[in-house]
């Protein structure tokens, strides 16, 4: 396993649509395994391919349970709304406020190419659409309606130290 370097906004690949997956091989266990531990080491809850310059549909999500490896994501169904504060390592040191769909079913490939289904709520929501937005192109920003001030991301962080 490797570190991939993340690829920040400014990069034209985080604005490409990315290609679906048709080769389950070893370079795709690679990436998988490499993007894993790419996201752990940026204390991240969320990364796609292209944040690491690999214009392929695939994500890997942990929001504290364990990796979730989705390979050609593609949402089916949203319910319901959420409301909350969203960032993206891509855009380092930054934090918006986004609208996003409260419940999502979605279905993917894991690294042998089977289909399963996942029926998601909350942070895990959220990041499902946040990540399916990369593989077509989008960063969250794009959709955010507004930034946080330094005093509460100060405030935020604040609040975490005491955990
Ligand atoms: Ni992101």
């Amino acid at each position: 396993m490797a570190l991939r370097k993340i690829l920040t906004q400014e990069e034209a690949t985080l604005h490409k649509v990315c290609r679906e997956v048709t080769k389950f091989d070893s370079k795709l266990c690679e990436l998988l395994d490499d993007m894993t531990e790419t996201l752990y080491d940026a204390n991240g809850v969320g990364l796609a391919a292209p944040q690491v310059g690999i214009l392929r549909r695939v994500v890997v999500i942990d929001t504290g349970d364990e990796v979730v490896e989705m390979v050609n994501p593609k949402i089916l169904e949203t319910s319901g709304e959420q409301d909350g504060m969203e960032g993206c390592l891509s855009v380092p040191g930054e934090y918006w406020l986004v609208k996003r769909p409260s419940v999502v079913k979605a279905t993917a490939q894991d690294r042998e190419g089977n289909w399963f289904e996942i029926e998601a709520e909350g942070l895990i929501a959220r990041c499902i659409c946040h990540e399916c937005d990369h593989l077509d192109g989008h960063l969250y920003t794009e959709i955010a309606y507004r930034k946080l001030t330094e005093e509460e991301i100060a405030s935020l962080q604040g609040a975490e130290d005491e955990e």
